[in-house]
């Protein structure tokens, strides 16, 4: 059988700090197969949905499913088993700095599988070469560049083959040309791992180089405006404030 075409399913979620609501409402899907953005201005709450999503945080309501299954309904063995087919990556890369590149790639892979030290080697090489990073396993952190960090975490997120990414503004920080060799990246591990990718960004360059499917959050109301592939969204979203949102700069591809 196939596996359902609808991978994530956010349901009548509310996300609160507190008694804080920072959003409510939220409903939407991710199909397999897209990179799909969460989309806002600052404040919004990207970040925390993305917590959310990664069961990280307990929703003041609502769930997130998984091919179906509810992440929040699941009992703490389900959940581990789940959270496995995930790769999370973080913003400054979030590689343990006193390790080397193939120490950092190797952690997951001997902290859930049973590997022998050659395989997981060979393992590590593989994933680094696919980041782009070959022969740069026995260097350090401190060693490299801010996007060659990104990219090493990005290789340690893709070590346990997960179906799943998912990113947190992933080119924060990073100059014009490493972001657009790190949007690249992601769109080559959609293709080489067939992964579905959820990425926090408001980067509209980033959206619209690589995003098939989103979700915007509204700062002012708390809630979703509107859901879908970010190009038709521009052109005929009926909420002006997604359409102001992507519009802000010259999209590629779109003449005004
Ligand atoms: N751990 C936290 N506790 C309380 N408030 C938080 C916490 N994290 C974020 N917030 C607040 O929640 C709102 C949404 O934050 P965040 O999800 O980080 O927004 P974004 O990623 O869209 O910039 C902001 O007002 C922020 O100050
Ligand atoms: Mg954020």
């Amino acid at each position: 059988m196939d596996a359902p075409r609808e991978h994530i399913r956010v349901s009548g979620l509310e996300m609160r700090y507190g008694s804080r609501v920072i959003q409510s409402g939220l409903d939407f899907a991710v199909m397999r197969g897209d990179i799909f953005v969460i989309m806002g201005g600052s404040g919004c709450g990207k970040s925390t949905l993305l917590k959310h999503m990664i069961g990280l945080y307990e929703p003041a309501s609502g769930e997130v499913l998984y091919n179906g299954t509810s992440y929040q309904r699941c009992d703490g063995e389900a959940r581990a088993a789940m959270r496995q087919r995930w790769g999370i990556t973080y913003q400054s890369g979030g590689l343990f700095s006193a390790m080397t590149l193939a120490e950092n790639v190797a952690l997951p892979l001997t902290q859930y599988t049973s590997l022998d030290p050659r395989s997981v080697r060979e393992l590590v090489a593989y994933k680094l070469a696919l980041v782009g990073l070959a022969g740069f396993e026995e260097y350090y952190p401190s060693e490299i560049s801010g996007g060659m960090q990104k990219r090493a975490g990005l290789a340690r997120a893709i070590a346990l083959d997960p179906e799943i990414l998912f990113f947190d503004e992933p080119s924060a920080g990073l100059d014009p040309v490493s972001s657009r060799l790190l949007d690249e990246l992601i769109l080559q591990m959609r293709e080489a791992l067939g992964v579905t990718v959820v990425i926090v960004t408001h980067e509209l360059a980033s959206i619209f180089a690589i995003a098939s499917n989103s979700v915007y959050l509204d700062a002012e109301t708390r809630t979703m405006l509107d859901t879908g592939d970010p190009r038709e969204l521009l052109l005929s979203s009926p909420h002006a404030a997604v359409r102001r949102f992507l519009g802000r700069g010259a999209a590629p591809g779109v003449s005004s």
